[in-house]
């Protein structure tokens, strides 16, 4: 029908007849002549029709925001002094020579200018298809394409095979609840949508594929936040015969390509790696963003003789932290802001946020400090504080005790917020590996080991000894890629033998017969020439919300559900008749 897109015109098109097809985005009377904004997929264009063609004219008088038309036109310069140097197409305008209404349509409920994303997210879910005609989210989704253009061109290069796993499937373990679909054919029976393909990726590197890609629909029912959601989408990735250092160095050069071709940022070369225990040490987080230049200094040795529980208690526990942040000028936060940093700390469980200021430390020596706790602290305490930290006059320490796990939630979500509200960011764009995970931890709800990664990832080969003596001490083949402080994708090299894997589910206490129930198809094709073998997910989510400066992943897919996980737009989920159940066997109990 069109002969070009709108937003592709420019003065180059000067003199020609063109046809247009799109959406009204403002129409304007003026002294006699009206203008139409129209708008398709790659801009506007402003269309002049004058009373001269009677009849168009008032066709184009009846025209609303949002009506679908077809304009033949022909571009002339914009006159004098009305050229919009803010519009790609700002140095032309078309003379509407026929108008043709397409569809008429009712007041558009949002308004679709790029400026006004402050119609409720509620309000925008509800009319996605009119949210996503807004410039900035069809400017999100045209990214996101390229992304999956660019993953594709060089996994295919690197000889990677796009093979599909089924939707349909047996529950996966990657640790958050499964969304189950009853089966008719086997009354009582679920399947469960698969929370990754991880399994079968597994099977695919024992049917000798060698490498295997998916852009995956992956589902998991979990706590929602605003980087996560139910269903989403991962690059997913396996490879036989490849040692950790081939895969991370290949996986590097894939999102180095991906930023380069698509956004035109060149990331280093290569990514930094850091251990778990050094990332946890440094910024109390396993993702931890680099680009904020604060770090958590450990104090508990210089505390635990002080007269003060709060910190004397979590310094003498083997699983308590004592840990101090200096801000450098943080002396100018008001009482208020310190209040407000302190509930901030409340949310990860800190109860309390000690701190320090130094105003002349130099001169005054102690006398130069100020601090609710000061009195607490001994000289040498205060001095040992002083010279670990490098704390000088201006700056504000403060401090953490409690158990390690919330001390590091808690200071270290306080030192990406500082970094965040001080303004310190330091350089766009961080990316870092962390490598040398543990292979379990504790649940704190009942004292067993929950493996950190997935209960496939293998450990690490000299410490295959430590399953049996300290498992808590066997660090794992685990790798995750985090970016600016998020995790972009994690993986890890995998069990290839029968009898580690055994061993592994016997310590997350998963008995020989469970094992069987569930896994029993992937022990056996352990036992029928498995490779070695390994692999990586990229939450490309995550990835597009990154490379967009989206706020949330919502904003970067195109149907996303809300935090409770629901679909406005269809209103999915929803009750389901009589029949359907019964054809189930299905019988619904009444919630307690
Ligand atoms: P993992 O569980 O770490 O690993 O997931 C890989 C990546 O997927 C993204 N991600 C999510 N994105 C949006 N919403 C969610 N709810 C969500 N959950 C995870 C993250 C994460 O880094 N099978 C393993 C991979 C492997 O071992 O190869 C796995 O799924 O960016
Ligand atoms: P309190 O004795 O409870 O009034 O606390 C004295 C100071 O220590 C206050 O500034 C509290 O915010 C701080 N505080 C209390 N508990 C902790 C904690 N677990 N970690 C760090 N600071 C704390």
């Amino acid at each position: 029908m069109r002969t070009q897109y709108c937003g592709d015109l420019n003065s180059q098109h000067t003199g020609q007849e063109v046809v247009l097809c799109g959406w009204v985005q403002r129409r304007r009377d003026h002294g006699g002549v009206i203008f139409i904004d129209l708008r398709d997929r790659e801009g506007l264009v402003q269309v002049v029709f004058d009373p001269d063609r009677a009849e168009i004219f008032a066709r184009a008088e009846q025209v609303r925001s949002e009506y679908v038309l077809k304009i033949t036109g022909r571009v002339r310069p914009r006159p004098e002094g009305t050229t919009n140097p803010d519009l790609p197409t700002g140095e032309i305008e078309i003379l509407g020579l026929d108008l043709e209404i397409l569809n008429a349509a009712e007041t558009p409920p949002i308004q679709l200018d790029s400026h006004t994303a402050d119609a409720s997210e509620e309000l925008r879910l509800r009319y996605r298809y009119l949210d996503l005609r807004r410039p900035e989210m069809q400017a999100r989704l045209r990214t996101r394409s390229r992304v999956t253009q660019a993953m594709r061109r060089f996994l295919d290069e690197q000889g990677f095979l796009d093979i599909e796993t089924p939707i349909l499937t047996k529950s996966t373990p990657e640790g958050a609840r499964d969304y189950l679909v009853p089966s008719r054919t086997h009354p009582g029976e679920f399947f469960a949508l698969p929370q990754s393909p991880q399994l079968f990726k597994q099977l695919l590197m024992m049917s000798g594929l060698d490498r295997y890609y998916q852009i995956a629909r992956c589902f998991r029912d979990e706590d929602l936040r605003a980087d996560r959601q139910p269903e989403f989408t991962q690059l997913d990735i396996e490879v036989s015969f490849m040692s950790e250092d081939e895969l991370m160095a290949l996986m590097e050069g894939l999102v180095r390509t991906l930023f380069s071709e698509v956004i035109g940022v060149e990331l280093p070369d290569p990514f930094p790696r850091l251990t778990y225990d050094e990332a946890m040490r440094r910024f109390g987080s396993d993702r931890p963003d680099l680009r904020v230049p604060l770090e958590l200094i450990d104090v508990a040795d210089l505390m635990d003789g002080v007269d003060f529980q709060v910190f004397a208690g979590p310094a003498k526990d083997p699983e308590g932290r004592v840990v101090a942040l200096r801000l450098p000028k943080g002396g100018e936060l008001s009482r208020k802001e310190i209040d407000g940093y302190t509930q901030f700390v409340g949310i990860y469980g800190a109860k309390g946020l000690a701190y320090i200021k130094v105003n002349e430390w130099a001169t005054k020596g102690r006398e130069g400090l100020q601090s609710p706790i000061l009195k607490f602290l001994p000289d040498a305490t205060v001095e040992g504080i002083m010279a670990r930290t490098g704390a000088v006059d201006g700056d504000l320490i403060f401090f953490g005790a409690d158990k390690t796990r919330v001390v590091n939630e808690s200071i270290g979500a306080l030192r990406v917020k500082l970094g965040q509200d001080r303004g310190l960011l330091e350089g766009e764009w961080r990316p870092l590996w962390v490598v040398d995970f543990p292979m379990f931890e504790h649940d704190p709800a009942n004292g067993r080991w929950v493996a950190l990664h997935h209960p496939f990832t293998a450990p690490k080969e000299e410490q295959l000894g430590l399953l049996e003596t300290d498992p808590g001490a066997c660090l794992s083949r685990a790798y995750d890629m985090v970016l600016n402080g998020t995790e972009l994708g994690g993986g890890s090299i995998r069990i290839h033998r029968d009898a580690v894997q055994r061993q592994v589910f016997k310590l997350l206490n998963i008995s020989d017969e469970q094992a069987e129930d569930r896994f029993g198809f992937l022990l056996k094709a352990l036992r029928f020439g498995c490779p070695p073998h390994g692999g990586i997910a990229f939450g490309l989510d995550r990835l597009v919300m990154l490379m967009t400066g989206a706020h949330s992943i919502r904003d970067v897919m195109a149907f996303p559900k809300t935090q409770t996980a629901a679909c406005l737009l269809t209103d999915a989920p929803s009750a389901v008749d009589e029949a359907q159940l019964k054809e189930l066997a299905l019988r619904l109990r009444t919630r307690a």
